[in-house]
């Protein structure tokens, strides 16, 4: 008998979880005006916000912090990191800062201004956030596959390599600081970009000598999926694979608190020495002195761990086989979701769910809302309400799909609470013809609003 798949770790500590009634729902998620950033966690059973800073850290993370050195400058923790960054990253200069979008912003204060085109594959809201702010574009080059949820394609995140071109002939190379390739592409549903797409994204920003930014959230799960999906990789490691994918870039920033497994920190990593020196005066600006950079000394020691383990071909199976486990449930109660899975969020397709609900009332929102008043599970909007108003004319922008993200925390949750989930979901589907009216903003702040946004029901 071939044996089943099992998780390749066992658990050592445990956290309670709350349930709670759904009139107690009810009255907390109006309290949070319809937001669920406003919730407070004891609120939520089962927290599928984010996969950024929510996981469980390992045995070896947990020693690692008990041996941070917390000196001012030259920490040992510091060069643990660079000696992680090094060996599995390939790059020779980094620096640490707090989170990934500290990482954004110490890079895009030294080689963005006013006026310039930063193209990318649907970049991250900080991302945007930090282009727009300094009066910048963010030109979106995302392959159109992408906005056909129902589409099975093994590499549904790459760059449209036309589109791209096509930035590039309409702008001089000045205009062009860098091209931002996110890999997973965690807006479009945490897809992957293939090996092939990062090699001819590199060849052709190198034609019009443009820098390539690696946008690494979650590259160790892009690793898995070329692994696993791309010809020629199946035997190579996952370290391997990784060394590969960013040999082809500049720069790489990192929200470490996903595939690293930390709850807390990032970096920014070069290949030319001469752009991290002139990175350094925003890192100690912003962030710390440049052997610390926003980070303790014990939290440096623990990422570098981090991308040891997160860049393990065990580790990485059971993660991916995870998500995809929750997947194969909708797929079970007919829920349409962003297909293939992506690597650490299954994204569910409202616009197709809340048929009814007009897109002026936010459909992937209010699926979010019924989802935690139906189980307290807490997912997130991925859809207009982030897409944020026109820099501009500030008028909504209505993106191509409404999605309800349910990120996995890693080595968080079993798999009965992905059978949880995916029957809350299937409860909510069952009286979708039911829900009819979404919600109107009645507060929200010029930039980067779904965190502090608030609602009330459309009348
Ligand atoms: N880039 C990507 C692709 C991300 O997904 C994130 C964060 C960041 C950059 C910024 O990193 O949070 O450490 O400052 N994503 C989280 C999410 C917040 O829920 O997807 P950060």
């Amino acid at each position: 008998m071939e044996l089943p798949f099992a998780e390749s770790y066992k658990i050592k500590m445990v956290e309670m979880l709350h349930k709670s009634t759904r009139n107690e729902r009810e009255t907390w998620i109006k309290e949070a005006k319809y937001n669920l950033f406003n919730l407070k966690s004891d609120q939520v059973f089962i927290d599928l916000l984010t996969d950024s800073g929510t996981g469980a850290m390992s045995d070896k993370q947990w020693a690692a912090l008990m041996t941070g050195d917390e000196s001012y400058a030259g920490a040992r923790s510091y060069f643990e990191m660079q000696e992680a960054i090094h060996r599995i990253l390939g790059f020779d200069y980094f620096l640490p800062t707090h989170q990934g979008r500290a990482a954004e912003n110490v890079l895009y204060s030294t080689i963005l201004k006013e006026g310039d085109i930063v193209p990318g594959n649907s970049h991250f809201d900080t991302t945007k956030g930090h282009i727009e702010f300094r009066k910048a574009k963010a030109i979106d080059c995302t392959i159109s596959e992408a906005g056909d949820t129902q589409l099975e394609i093994p590499f549904k995140g790459n760059m449209d390599l036309e589109k791209l071109e096509t930035v590039f002939k309409k702008y001089p190379a000045q205009r062009i600081p860098v091209v931002v390739l996110t890999i997973t592409n965690n807006t479009a549903g945490g897809q992957p970009v293939s090996m092939s797409n990062i090699r001819s994204v590199s060849s052709l920003c190198k034609k019009y000598g443009i820098r390539l930014q690696i946008d690494s959230a979650r590259f160790a799960e892009n690793a898995y999926f070329i692994k696993t999906r791309e010809k020629g990789y199946a035997d190579k490691s996952i370290k391997e694979i990784v060394r590969e994918m960013f040999s082809y870039a500049d720069i790489a920033t990192m929200s470490s608190k996903k595939d690293a497994i930390v709850n807390m920190g990032g970096f920014v990593a070069f290949r030319n020495e001469t752009l991290w020196q002139k990175c350094q005066m925003f890192c100690i600006m912003n962030e710390g002195f440049i052997t610390y950079g926003g980070m303790s000394g014990r939290d440096m020691s623990a990422l570098a761990q981090g991308l040891d383990e997160g860049t393990e071909f065990d580790y990485l199976e059971t993660r991916i086989n995870q998500v995809a486990y929750l997947a194969t449930k909708l797929d079970e109660y007919g829920i349409p979701y962003q297909r293939p899975a992506g690597g650490h969020a299954v994204f569910v397709d409202a616009k197709k769910i809340l048929t009814h609900v007009p897109k002026e009332e936010f459909q992937a929102q209010t699926l979010a809302v019924e989802l935690y008043l139906e189980a307290g599970i807490r997912g997130v909007e991925i859809g207009a309400i982030l897409a944020d108003r026109d820099p501009i004319t500030r008028e909504n922008r209505y993106p191509v799909l409404e999605l309800l993200r349910l990120a996995i925390p890693r080595r968080t949750y079993t798999n009965n609470h992905m059978d949880v989930i995916a029957s809350a979901l299937k409860n909510v589907y069952d009286r979708r013809e039911n829900i009819r009216r979404g919600y109107v903003i009645t507060k929200e702040l010029p930039i980067m609003r779904h965190f502090t946004i608030e609602l009330a029901p459309a009348e």
